[in-house]
């Protein structure tokens, strides 16, 4: 069992590497945005409330998150633990984090923290696109098409921009991550599970790193 928090601004690559470490830890990666952007596209009652926050940078309010990860850890596939990527982004759903894992009898293991600067960053989330049918991220600059207009992974010839990497939203998104992570990551580290990632490195270096990490837990703890 292995609990284990992405903690980094936009663009720092918690969504590229949630994937490559849940294949390999063989446990469910949970994205609050994930979750948030099928209720827009769902037009639910919670994507109406959230779309405006999202499209302005701002974070969606707190009760709203804690119900989608409170539903969503308690499911069969998390029993070997989890990703979390995006959650929590305050000192406020954190502990409410620890409490909800506590009436279930878990607690976190492991919080990377994705380190990565301001300049970097808005070029990769300006570079960003995924694949309209089976969702492999790519990037203009960083991880081309290997066949122009062709997904790698499905051979789709669909894609999509995300509504909210245009340079206003980026920079709002930017203040809110710089407003609120200082908290967090001291909260953490107080507990001693913070892990910082120099995640400028390329992708296989990170993933590599957290993987190596990860894997040390679990013989340690796990058998
Ligand atoms: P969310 O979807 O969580 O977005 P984010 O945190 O802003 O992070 P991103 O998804 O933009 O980036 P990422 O770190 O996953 O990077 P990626 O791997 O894609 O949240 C969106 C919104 O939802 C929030 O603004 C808020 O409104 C709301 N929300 C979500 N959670 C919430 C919460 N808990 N509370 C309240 N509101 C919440 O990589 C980016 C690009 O870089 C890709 O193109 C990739 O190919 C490339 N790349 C990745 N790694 C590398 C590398 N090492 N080198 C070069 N290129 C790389």
């Amino acid at each position: 069992m292995i609990n284990v928090i992405f903690l980094g601004p936009p663009g720092s690559g918690k969504g590229t590497q949630a994937t490559i470490l849940a294949n390999n830890l063989e446990i469910p990666t949970i994205s609050t945005g994930d979750a948030l952007r099928r209720e827009v596209e769902n037009e639910s009652e919670i994507g109406k409330m959230a779309k405006g926050y999202m499209t302005s940078g701002q974070l969606v309010p707190d009760e709203v998150v804690i119900n989608i990860i409170k539903n969503r850890i308690t499911q069969e596939d998390c029993s070997n633990g989890f990703i979390v990527d995006g959650f929590p982004r305050n000192i406020s759903q954190a502990k409410s984090f620890d409490q909800m894992l506590k009436t279930v009898n878990r607690k976190i293991d492991i919080v990377f923290n994705f380190e990565v600067n301001d300049d970097i960053l808005v070029k990769r989330i300006s570079g960003r696109f995924s694949c309209k049918e089976c969702g492999a991220l790519y990037n203009r600059y960083f991880k081309t098409l290997k066949k122009e207009g062709v997904c790698d992974s499905c051979n789709s010839s669909q894609f999509l921009n995300r509504a909210d990497d245009n340079e206003n939203t980026v920079k709002s998104r930017l203040e809110v991550f710089h407003g609120f992570n200082g908290d967090l990551t001291k909260y953490y580290k107080k507990n001693n599970l913070l892990y910082s990632i120099d995640a400028v490195q390329s992708v296989p270096f990170v993933s590599e790193r957290l993987i190596e990490i990860s894997k040390k837990f679990l013989s340690l703890n796990n058998n």
